[in-house]
């Protein structure tokens, strides 16, 4: 892998940094990606399924995922783990990142991580060919390509050191704060960096500096390189050794920082855990002399570093190695930015035509379009299109449960709104609060238990008596009229259906069990209208690909009840409508009807 990162890295992003991420969507905004550098984030304690971030005026939804192997397996092609874990918690994530496989590259933020783990986690990311980088550091950067969090710091910072675009240095620091400090210098003295790494302060690191110059050896895009190395260690030896037999052929920059105040004015931080020297050969001095004698290009000081980049990159361009670069345009961020309070996923009005799911209405309400309410349901509620055998399943339950005449509790009470001089719409909406777990709003419940008990294996007897543990009646069992003697031919009709037009109806077949079972106790325990809808349903779902998961949420937001409250409206307002053309009076139910059983009220002091 020549490149560490391309225009189309993504990485899974652990923890939610809101801060950071929006910094990465920012420079993917500024340099034209196509897609977010962060696909998914990990939040384990979160409950929320995305959060939003601005895509330069707008904005946008990234998932958030529970744990690193969902996030995985959601988005496969998102090979960097970008692990902000404490410091506490980095390793674990790290190591399991590993177990779980696919991360070309992984990055620990955390500084402090207790250096046994570290050698141990290094080792194994080094066996399994990952990246390993960090832990402590601000990341890496390539320039035009992908950017890890704050590396490089603000927008105006980036653009100002051309990180924005790939220039032909590659550069290795161990600190994020000078690494952005010499891609200012590289800017200023030559056209900015191709690939830069700061590979972290802490004494074990997981890429040293030879695997990050090797790489940039055979990155067509690094012209040279600049290894910027520090007091402590022996990591430049090896880069040495590489240079010594033949590895790397580029010319390289380097300095090695370890008399700090001798060079510097202010404003630089070293405490790395790695800075210190444990021998002669460890100091800077004794690194830099040898480094100069292996061919590298070394400054006499630290301020002396700008004249050698201006002079080894001179006299690359000079020779023609390095041409030079045509500025891209770049797009803007507003200054001001909105964040929006609602979302939609499901339609968009702001075309010509509005759309379902992104079907114009027009393509999907004529008949000659070969769609119907079906359809129309699967692109707004499930912002799917399904095949025909389930978009006309879900028209026929529509239809099939439209009405169930005046005498029905919901349709009751409608009947008597509009008598009590009430709208369409208030009257509807009476009729439409009745539903619930008695009256046509069984399907859920039906769907949740009859699937429990199904995925768990229980016997019609145990599922029986599972639910009398519960206290309450089985949903979807039972009815006022219909019985095994009067069957209701609603649900013969749905089951005809099925039986014709779905792959398989496991669930269906273990609610029949039940129902014989149900039956043989009481004739009217039938398997009714509600119960069938909801198990179908489920056998549809499954046959459609979902995931069970999918399934479960579908059950617990009330999806299934939604079917019945869609097409009972249908029926409702007719009603409405018969009572407003028959101008029926005012409805005052018979006191003969009421057992009136009232005492006198006993006196409180
Ligand atoms: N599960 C287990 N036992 C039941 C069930 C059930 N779903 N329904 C009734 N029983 C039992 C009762 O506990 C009673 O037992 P008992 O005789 O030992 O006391 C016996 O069967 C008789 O019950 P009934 O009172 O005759 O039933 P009723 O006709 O009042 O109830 C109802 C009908 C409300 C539909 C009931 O069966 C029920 O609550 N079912 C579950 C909810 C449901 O599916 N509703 C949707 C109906 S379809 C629709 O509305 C579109
Ligand atoms: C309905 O569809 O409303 C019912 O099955 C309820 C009933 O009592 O008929």
């Amino acid at each position: 892998m020549a490149q560490l990162f391309t225009k189309d890295t993504q990485a899974i992003f652990w923890n939610n940094n809101t801060s950071a991420i929006q910094r990465m969507l920012d420079y993917d905004f500024v340099i034209g990606r196509k897609t977010p550098s962060v696909a998914a984030i990990v939040a384990p304690t979160g409950d929320s399924k995305f959060q939003k971030f601005f895509w330069g005026g707008d904005e946008i939804m990234v998932p958030l995922f529970k744990n690193t192997a969902e996030a995985r397996k959601a988005f496969p092609k998102a090979d960097v783990l970008l692990n902000f874990g404490s410091f506490r918690t980095a390793y674990d994530v790290t190591m399991e990142a590993l177990h779980i496989g696919g991360f070309k590259t992984i990055m620990i933020t955390a500084e402090g991580i207790p250096e046994r783990l570290a050698r141990g986690m290094n080792a194994k990311a080094r066996n399994l060919g990952v990246t390993v980088i960090g832990p402590a550091t601000v990341g890496a950067i390539a320039p035009g390509a992908f950017k890890i969090a704050n590396i490089g710091g603000t927008i105006e910072n980036i653009i100002n050191s051309k990180l924005h675009r790939a220039g032909s240095c590659g550069l290795v620091t161990r600190s994020g704060g000078l690494f952005n400090e010499l891609s200012n210098i590289i800017a200023i003295n030559a056209d900015g960096i191709a690939e830069g790494v700061a590979i972290g302060g802490d004494r074990f690191v997981g890429s040293v500096f030879i695997d990050n110059l090797l790489r940039m050896q055979d990155n067509p895009e690094v012209k040279y390189m600049l290894l910027l190395g520090e007091v402590g260690g022996t990591e430049e030896y090896k880069v040495i050794e590489a240079i010594k037999d033949g590895r790397i052929t580029k010319p390289i920059i380097a300095w090695c920082i370890g008399t700090i105040a001798k060079y510097y004015s202010s404003g630089v931080q070293f405490g790395h855990a790695g800075a210190s020297a444990n021998a002669e050969r460890e100091t800077a001095d004794a690194k830099n002399k040898a480094m100069a004698e292996a061919g590298m290009f070394v400054p006499s000081s630290f301020n002396d570093l700008p004249n050698k980049i201006a002079e080894v990159y001179g006299k690359l361009k000079a020779e023609g190695v390095i041409g030079e670069i045509t500025e891209p345009v770049i797009n803007a961020i507003p200054s001001v930015r909105k964040s929006k309070n609602f979302i939609c996923t499901i339609s968009d009005d702001r075309g010509d035509e509005a759309t379902y799911a992104g079907f114009p209405i027009s393509s999907v309400a004529t008949p000659d379009t070969g769609k119907g309410i079906g359809d129309v349901i699967s692109l707004l509620w499930f912002k799917k299109q399904y095949p025909k055998w389930a978009t006309q399943f879900i028209e026929t339950v529509i239809k099939t449960v439209a009405d169930h005449g005046p005498a029905v509790s919901g349709a009751h009470n409608a009947k008597v709104t509009a008598r009590a001089g009430k709208s369409v719409v208030e009257s509807l909406v009476t009729g439409l609060l009745t539903i619930g777990p008695r009256f046509g709003g069984a399907i859920d419940g039906a769907a949740e238990h009859f699937k429990y008990a199904d995925d768990n294996n229980l016997s019609p007897a145990e599922f029986l008596n599972h639910m009398k543990k519960l206290g309450i009646p089985i949903p979807g069992i039972g009815h006022r009229i219909k019985s095994l003697r009067n069957p209701d031919l609603r649900v013969v009709g749905l089951k005809k259906y099925a039986a014709e037009h779905f792959p398989s109806t496991p669930l269906l077949d273990y609610a029949l069990t039940v129902e014989q079972l149900t039956t043989s106790k009481k004739d009217n325990l039938i398997l009714n209208v509600d119960g069938t809808i909801g198990i179908l349903m489920v056998d549809m779902w499954r046959a459609l690909g979902y995931s069970e998961e999918e399934i479960n949420e579908f059950i617990s937001s009330g999806t299934l009840n939604a079917f019945f409250i869609a097409g009972r409206t249908i029926g409702f307002i007719g009603h409405v409508l018969d009572e407003k053309r028959l101008a029926m009076p005012m409805y005052r139910h018979p006191m003969d009807d009421i057992l009136y059983q009232v005492d006198m009220a006993e006196e409180i002091q």
